[in-house]
């Protein structure tokens, strides 16, 4: 399973890079505007940072909505870095720059994804990376790990190579339950990545074992 991270925050990024987990970077407006990050070419030169700062695939959704804005401002966002995925929203011009992309061998991420239908079209589409929101189906009183395990079984019924990207994940258990039921990436902030280290029995072995052996040496 990849773990993304959900963010456009530089240190949060850097932090996750660093501790030798992180496979990609998901961003969005709203995150880039939550880091006071506004104007195209702020937005541009921030993409450029993350892709500095990872290995791993970075998402930059377009902000267009039909289909030639969506083409112009996602070759010229893939031109950018080849870690560039080109982010589209689930609508019926951004399935049709899925497949212009998809065609052309550049990466994409179709998004706002909130049922299995939809996810069947981004597959049909050729998308690279297909990301159902589950935090806000949760939000709505709808099982958003349902929605993983549907395009699971319909994904591997035909065999589609779409990646399923889990994303509004919003803590530990999102991950482990879509880690559960196969999904190939997760994104979510840092703290449900960080949450996975903890539990109290090994801060107790560790600080027994450290005490015994003070003892054994002392
Ligand atoms: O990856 C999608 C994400 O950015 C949305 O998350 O927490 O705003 O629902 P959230």
């Amino acid at each position: 399973m990849k773990f993304f991270i959900d963010t456009a925050n530089l240190d949060d990024i850097a932090e996750a890079q660093a501790l030798g987990v992180l496979d990609g970077v998901t961003t969005n407006p709203s995150l880039m505007a939550k880091e006071g990050i506004t104007g195209a070419d702020n937005i541009l030169a921030h993409y450029q940072k993350i892709c500095d700062l990872v290995d791993g695939d970075v998402s930059a959704e377009v902000i267009s909505t039909d289909f030639e804005g969506m083409v112009d401002e996602g070759e010229m966002l893939a031109s950018l870095h080849p870690q560039i995925v080109v982010k589209l929203p689930l609508i019926a011009d951004g399935i049709k720059a899925c497949k212009y992309f998809s065609d052309k061998g550049i990466k994409t991420n179709v998004t706002l994804v909130f049922s299995a239908g939809q996810a069947l079209l981004a597959a049909k589409a050729g998308a690279t990376y297909v990301s159902p929101f589950i935090g806000r189906l949760d939000d709505i009183s709808t099982d958003g790990l349902n929605l993983i395990a549907e395009i699971r079984q319909i994904y591997d019924n035909y065999g589609f190579e779409t990646q399923i990207l889990a994303a509004s994940v919003r803590h530990t258990m999102h991950v482990i339950d879509c880690a559960k039921l196969g999904s190939d990436v997760m994104t979510g902030p840092l703290s449900s990545i960080k949450g996975l280290l903890k539990h109290p029995l090994t801060d107790i072995g560790l600080a027994k074992f450290l005490a015994d052996y003070k003892k054994g040496n002392s």
